[in-house]
C-alpha cells in the first residue's frame, strides 16, 4: 500500500457503539471501536502481554479490554489498567500496542496509513458526491490478493474466454469498452464486448 494516504477501511454502519470490530487491513489484524463521543479508534489486535486477540475482548469505559487478563487500552494503544496490579496502580509506558489515526466521514471509517501525525491532509472525496447525491456501500470477501481483484474488475478482455457461461457468454471477443456515461445525474458503466463479425474494435481503428 502507498504510505501517507487516507484509506476507507470500514462502512460507518459496521462500527457499533460498545462493540469491538476486528478486521484485517494492510495485512495487519486491527481492532476498531467507538468512544463516548462516537469517535472511531483503531489499535493493533494483539495484546502486548501474552498476544491474545483483542477483538475477542470487550469495551469497558470506552477502552479495549483484553479477553485474557483484562489489560485495558486507550485510543493511543497505551495500557491504562492492569487489573492484577489494581485499577489505580500506575502502568509503565512500556505496555502499549501500535495505533492508527482514524476518522469518520461521508459514511465511512477512514484510516491514515502513516506514522506521520503532522500536516495530515483533508480526507479526499468525490466533489459530486459531497453535493447531496445518495450512495451506498457493498462488501464481499474474495480469497485473492487485492491487486488481483482490482485488475480483474478492469479486465473485460478475459470475459469471453473465462466466463463462457455467465457474463462472458456469446463469444463476444471484440472489445469496445468498458463504457462509462454520465447523463442526467446517473452514471452508467457497461462492458460493451461484441461478437467479431470481421469488423475492427474502435480502439484498433484509431491506430
Ligand atoms: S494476553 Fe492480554 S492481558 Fe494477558
Amino acid at each position: 500500500m502507498i504510505k501517507n494516504q487516507w484509506y476507507v477501511v470500514l462502512d460507518s454502519k459496521e462500527l457499533k457503539k460498545n462493540k469491538l470490530t476486528g478486521v484485517t487491513r494492510f495485512s495487519d489484524k486491527l481492532v476498531f471501536w467507538r468512544d463516548e463521543n462516537n469517535d472511531a479508534h483503531c489499535i493493533f489486535d494483539k495484546c502486548c502481554h501474552r498476544g491474545a486477540s483483542l477483538r475477542a475482548g470487550k469495551v469497558i469505559d470506552y477502552h479495549v479490554a483484553c479477553p485474557f487478563h483484562g489489560f485495558q487500552y486507550d485510543s493511543s494503544g497505551n495500557v491504562t489498567c492492569i487489573p492484577a496490579n489494581g485499577k489505580n496502580a500506575k502502568v509503565s509506558d512500556n505496555y502499549k500496542v501500535n495505533a492508527y489515526l482514524v476518522r469518520e466521514a461521508y459514511g465511512f471509517i477512514w484510516l491514515w496509513y502513516s506514522d506521520e501525525r503532522k500536516n495530515i491532509p483533508e480526507i479526499p472525496y468525490f466533489e459530486d458526491l459531497k453535493e447531496g447525491f445518495s450512495y451506498g456501500g457493498f462488501s464481499e470477501t474474495w480469497a485473492v490478493h487485492y491487486t488481483r481483484a482490482i485488475e480483474n474488475q478492469l479486465d473485460v478482455v478475459h470475459l469471453p474466454f473465462v466466463h463462457t457461461s455467465t457474463i462472458g457468454k456469446g463469444d463476444k471477443t471484440l472489445v469496445n469498452g468498458p463504457v462509462v456515461k454520465w447523463e442526467d445525474n446517473l452514471m452508467t458503466f457497461y462492458v460493451k464486448n461484441q461478437k467479431d463479425n470481421g469488423h475492427k474494435s474502435r480502439k484498433s481503428q484509431t491506430k
